[in-house]
């Protein structure tokens, strides 16, 4: 059988048919699989760790009869330990993510959110070091949660 009548022939519809499960395996992978660049990988993987931390801590915020002392001051250390740990993996500009440009053509206010983000994740922190329930930590946790959507409000590209 010649290239060209093999290609006429069964081979072409079973080609036809492969096509779309090999793009939407590429779509998935684009969306749901790790990013190849190492410093993207980084930082999302910490941020990834934040939002576990606060969706423990704000579980008890929710459910204030919940509250353990114990539990909701490891994640508050480690949040205000790990605050300082993504934004070197911002230098590179080609390293995009989902980052909007401003991370870059807006550094100084990127930067600010970043420092602001360490302010309150220690004052979270040591609000939380001799709390014995959610009213003494609550305005510190709220500030944290704000930071963080204050920053992704203009930093981070909007979830589809
Ligand atoms: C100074 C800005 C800034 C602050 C503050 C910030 N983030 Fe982010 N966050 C980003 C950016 C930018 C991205 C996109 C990173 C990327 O894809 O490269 C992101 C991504 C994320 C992601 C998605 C990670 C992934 O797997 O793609 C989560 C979850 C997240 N942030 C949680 C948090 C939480 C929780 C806080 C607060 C405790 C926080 N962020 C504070 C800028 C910030």
């Amino acid at each position: 059988m010649s290239f060209f009548t093999d290609l006429l022939s069964n081979n072409t519809s079973k080609k036809s048919l492969a096509l779309p499960l090999v793009i939407s395996a590429a779509l998935l992978s684009a969306c749901n699989g790790a990013p190849s660049n190492p410093d993207v990988k980084a930082r999302q993987d910490m941020m990834k760790n934040w939002g576990d931390a606060m969706g423990v801590m704000g579980d008890m915020v929710k459910a204030p009869d919940t509250f353990d002392p114990e539990v909701f001051k490891e994640q508050a250390a480690f949040l205000a330990n790990d605050a300082k740990n993504p934004w070197p993996h911002f230098e590179d500009e080609s390293a995009v993510g989902h980052a909007t440009k401003a991370v870059w053509s807006d550094a100084d206010g990127f930067r600010s959110e970043s420092e602001n983000l360490q302010k309150v994740a220690s004052e979270l922190n040591a609000a939380a070091q001799n709390a014995t329930s959610v009213a003494d930590v609550e305005a510190e946790f709220k500030a944290v949660g704000g930071s963080c959507k204050s920053c992704h409000t203009d930093y981070k590209v909007k979830d589809d």
